[in-house]
């Protein structure tokens, strides 16, 4: 990892998407807060800098400001939107409120072909704006470098210093060209290689877990979804039998779930699987229980309960593993409105109490989520595990509206089974965020050949979504809704009537509990 590009993190929404087209060009980048001191970003020998966009103004009394040396480190700078702003505050230019707000699309005209930033481009390109300010001066030795129809300083450059300047976001799928503009910067004008790639990636994760767990011994959670499971078999790559990784049932999996975990670990990477059966525990728990918050924390405590009597029963461990991911540990910069303040408070039920007296491995904090797919692949798992869709922790339970007995998880995994079948054969399944049943407590009349009925409602919900924050339904086409519909209703005994989720998020939530 010796080339990296740094992201100052002023509050965009888009800030992670910057640092993710950056690692798309093979480039690391990290994320640091704005008021990050220059000495601390001179010390991560960056490449070259990159100023985030952001929801303020500059001008604005709290307006989030980074240490004006880091324009004298000597190293290139790309501010973006709220970052160009910036760049024109510190160097000596004037931003005022824009006339009009500039929105959404919108036609960038290149003026100055030689340009490092639009090298290979063609003259004109589809961008996409967000911002309200506007420069209105340019500060010395700067010079504008394209045009949109409402702002003469859409791209600026001060060629001597390598100081850039973009008023719209190339970061964004919007900005079709934009990643070259970005590769342009970081390869061009930065002269960064292609040095990060996962499998470089994994020969060095391989060594530094060596180095911190020595002969110790590891135990992990596995619980079949993407992150443990990349997290064990790169545990398992790099020290082996050391290694156990516990999985527990807790009778609210999909059906095969249990099967496919045992199969894929245990059987073909020939992991140390300690298989901990608790279904019978928690569906006890769960008898009579039909509050949403309620079953979360018992659900919740019971793991606790169950995997801290499994850690002792696999032995002495120093070390306990944990998929935690790139995103988890940026420490975010706060933004009025921002969703992630909506999140529901009981997500990562998971989460283990602090008294568990480990030490932490976390071999995947330096990636996003598409990365750790890569490295999955790269360690030779199956696509099912790579590209499944999330699947949450407290499992069927939160798509069993009611009680959560036995025979009605057992009616909801057969609806589920059939969800995920005709998914997967529509070859929908991985193209979206998730598709699923959900058991609603509701019964009503129907009628099966000459017999009155009196069952169940299962409702289809299928989402797109980028990080389950926000979600649009997907308009399913009607005969895969209808297919679904009919093999549900024939084949899932207990069920008599099909409905389809049409609700976005927000205002609803993915999950229906
Ligand atoms: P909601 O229902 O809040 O879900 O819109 C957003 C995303 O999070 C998943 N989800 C969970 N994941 N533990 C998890 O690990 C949970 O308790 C949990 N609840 C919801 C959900 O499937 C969706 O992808």
């Amino acid at each position: 990892m010796n080339e990296q590009i740094v992201i100052l993190d002023f509050g965009s929404q888009y800030t992670q998407v910057i640092a993710r087209r950056v690692r798309e060009c093979n480039v690391y980048s990290t994320i640091v807060h704005f008021n990050t001191p220059a000495a601390q970003i001179a010390a991560m020998k960056p490449s070259g800098i990159i100023l985030s966009g952001g929801p303020s103004s500059v001008y604005a009394p709290k307006a989030p400001l980074p240490d004006k040396n880091i324009f004298n480190l000597g190293v290139p700078v790309l501010g973006i939107c709220f970052g160009v702003q910036l760049l024109a505050q510190f160097l000596g230019g004037k931003v005022e409120k824009g006339q009009k707000r500039e929105y959404g699309k919108g036609t960038l005209t290149i003026k100055d072909k030689s340009c490092a930033l639009f090298s290979q481009l063609p003259k004109s390109l589809q961008v996409w704006n967000s911002h309200g300010d506007k420069l209105t001066k340019l500060p010395n030795g700067f010079k504008p470098v394209a045009v949109t129809e409402n702002s003469e300083y859409a791209a600026i450059e001060n060629r001597a210093k390598k100081f850039f300047g973009l008023q719209f976001h190339p970061e964004v799928v919007h900005t079709p060209r934009g990643k070259e503009i970005l590769a342009n910067f970081v390869h061009g004008v930065c002269g960064c290689g292609k040095n990060w790639t996962m499998r470089n990636y994994l020969e060095q994760a391989v060594e530094e877990i060596r180095a911190q767990v020595g002969r110790e011994k590891v135990i992990l959670g596995l619980s079949g979804g993407v992150d443990s499971s990349v997290a064990a078999a790169l545990l398992h790559k790099a020290i082996g039998s050391q290694l156990t990784c516990i999985f527990v049932n807790n009778g609210l999996l999909r059906a095969r779930e249990a099967d496919v975990v045992q199969e894929v670990f245990g059987r073909n990477f020939k992991m140390k699987l300690q298989y901990e059966n608790a279904s019978a525990l928690f569906l006890k728990k769960l008898k009579g229980v039909t509050d949403p918050e309620t079953k979360r924390k018992i659900i919740g405590r019971a793991f606790v309960d169950v995997f801290q009597a499994a850690t002792k029963r696999a032995g002495q461990a120093k070390f306990l593993a944990q998929g935690t991911l790139y995103p988890d540990v940026i420490e975010s910069v706060p933004i009025a409105g921002n969703p992630a303040a909506l999140i529901k408070s009981h997500h990562n039920v998971g989460g283990l109490p602090k008294n568990m007296k480990f030490q932490l491995v976390e071999p995947l904090k330096n990636l996003f989520k598409d990365e750790v797919r890569l490295l999955g692949l790269e360690l030779g798992l199956p696509k099912e595990i790579v590209w499944r869709q999330p699947f949450p922790g407290p499992g069927l339970a939160v798509r069993i509206l009611g009680e959560v007995s036995p025979s009605r998880c057992e009616i909801l995994r057969n609806a589920d089974s059939i969800v995920v079948e005709e998914m997967k054969a529509s070859g929908l399944y991985y193209k979206i965020w998730q598709s699923f049943a959900v058991l609603l407590p509701v019964r009503s009349v129907g009628v099966m050949g000459d017999e009155r009925t009196y069952d169940y409602t299962i409702a289809i919900r299928a989402v797109e979504s980028q990080d389950g924050m926000t979600a649009d339904w997907v308009k399913l086409p009607y005969d895969l809704l209808e297919k679904l519909a009919s093999r549900i209703i024939n084949e899932v005994k207990g069920v008599n009537r099909c409905v389809f989720d049409i609700t976005s998020k927000p205002p609803g939530t993915i999950e229906w509990e």
